[in-house]
């Protein structure tokens, strides 16, 4: 024990297990060695250490970090969390000197500063997960500038787009998304140790020399928040949040494209399961899952909150369910991301099944803004061709059906041949404003969608993560 000093036995075993949090915080262990290998060298630098006994504890601290590694460290019941397990096995391999490590410190300040590298490290992993999953609606966008599609407000039928269009607008959103990771990061990025259990540290560390070690851009301002503080972590549930709703916003649609009444994409056999009991049955299993899992990572930022919100004053050990939901909320995403990203790449199309769903009565609009192009008032337009498609629906015909003669005699603003000037690729063609849907305007977008993605490619590196 860390702490037995003042107590005459040993805790209750039912009451050791719940307060431990090993079974989980273990997967910080290499930012747990990392923050102390650096404390190690600011405690010598503030002349507290002798520059041996550093290097001594250096030492250790990279034996320990090896065993963890190589999948050697062997726990002991004892160990209450991460912290207590890498300073017990370094005083096993680097002899009484580790009773040195934790001079000036406090497991307050150390979970915090381990908590936040993680989240780091954990951003720059998704930040290049959603890079990837953006870049697969980009590569599927390319070919399909031009392809035609109904899209659909109230999921009713409302006017045409492309399916490039449809495609490009789930990578906007998670151009979003990774840019409030990477707003997290920095969140993140501000360093605690130094605070100690609550009122700062009593030796004279160089906090801003740790920082810079540790890659910390800044230092915490006050050392009852420092420990307290996890916006941080409630900001990246938020931001796992957002992104998993965005995933289900992608999938659902896709669910429903891919059955047999709209039948306009395919999944590949790697991203479909079967049925137990019913031999034809393909499921968009992945699609359901990532529409369910965003259920999850709501309730996880809801939790951390509802930790949050009722604590009096820097630690409380509350603060230790800050992590399951964090490791979760990661775990989820890493998990969806890749998925998705091979299933968008994979995902086969059927443009004429996504023609053959065009209703003519799509293009009403187009009849309206004709109308407009002649003067009529917009209102006075829209009820003339709320007409036309009334009376193309009371004759059992489609809007582009109607004689010329029958809409003529419905009003005298119509002309012969308004109904001849319809046309879907004319409808797409007229909606060449920034962010519309005409081929030319999808080009430009889907030109700086590449550019985006290309950029972020640029900057991407790999980091690695403790695994669940
Ligand atoms: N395992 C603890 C946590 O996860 C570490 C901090 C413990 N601090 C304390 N004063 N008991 O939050």
């Amino acid at each position: 024990m860390l702490w037995g000093g003042r107590f005459a036995g040993l805790l209750d075993p039912a009451a050791h297990a719940l307060n431990r949090s090993l079974p989980f915080d273990r997967r910080l262990w290499a930012e747990d060695v990392a923050g102390s290998r650096a404390w190690a060298h600011a405690l010598a630098r503030a002349g507290v250490l002798t520059g041996d006994e550093a290097a001594a504890l250096d030492a250790g601290l990279q034996a320990v970090a090896d065993e963890f590694r190589c999948g050697a460290f062997a726990f002991a019941e004892a160990d209450e969390d991460i912290h207590s397990a890498v300073e017990r096995r370094l005083g096993e391999l680097a002899g009484p000197v580790a009773g040195k490590l934790h001079t000036g410190r406090s497991r307050n300040d150390q979970v915090a500063t381990d908590l936040r590298l993680w989240v780091m490290t954990a951003c720059d992993r998704l930040v290049d997960a959603t890079g990837q999953l953006a870049s697969a609606l980009v590569e599927a966008a390319t070919p399909h500038g031009a392809t035609l599609m109904p899209g659909f407000t109230h999921l009713q039928p409302a006017q045409p787009i492309t399916w490039a269009h449809w495609l490009l607008a789930h990578v906007w959103p998670l151009a979003r998304d990774r840019d409030r990771l990477n707003q997290v990061r920095a969140s993140a990025a501000v360093l605690p140790l130094g605070a100690a259990a609550l009122a700062g540290t009593a030796f004279g560390i160089d906090r801003a020399a740790l920082a810079a070690d540790l890659g910390f851009r800044a230092v915490t301002p006050n050392s009852l928040d420092a420990v307290a503080d996890r916006d941080f972590a409630a900001e990246f549930l938020f931001a796992a949040a957002l992104t998993g709703i965005h995933l289900s916003r992608l999938a659902e649609p896709l669910i429903l494209f891919a059955t047999p009444a709209f039948g306009f994409i395919a999944l590949d056999d790697r991203f479909s399961t079967g049925s137990s009991l019913m031999p034809q049955k393909k499921n968009p299993d992945p699609l359901e899952l990532a529409r369910g899992k965003a259920g999850r990572l709501i309730g996880h930022v809801t939790a951390l909150l509802a930790t949050l919100k009722g604590l009096p004053s820097a630690y409380d050990k509350d603060l230790q369910e800050d992590k399951e939901p964090v490791f979760d909320a990661f775990d989820t995403l890493d998990a969806l991301l890749p998925v998705l990203a091979g299933l968008v790449a994979t995902l086969r199309v059927d443009p004429a099944r996504m023609a053959a769903q065009l209703d003519p009565a799509m293009l009403a609009t187009d009849l309206a803004d004709h109308l407009v192009r002649r003067g009529i008032p917009f209102r006075r337009a829209h009820a003339l061709a709320g007409r036309a498609v009334r009376l193309a629906e009371d004759r059992g015909v489609a809007l582009t059906a109607l004689p010329a003669a029958d809409l003529v005699a419905l009003d005298a603003a119509f002309e012969p041949d308004d109904i001849a000037a319809l046309d879907w690729s004319a409808a797409l063609d007229a909606r060449s404003a920034e962010g519309g849907t005409a081929p030319a305007a999808v080009a430009r977008q889907l030109a700086v969608a590449r550019a985006v993605v290309a950029a972020w490619g640029d900057k991407d590196g790999g980091a690695s993560i403790g695994r669940r």
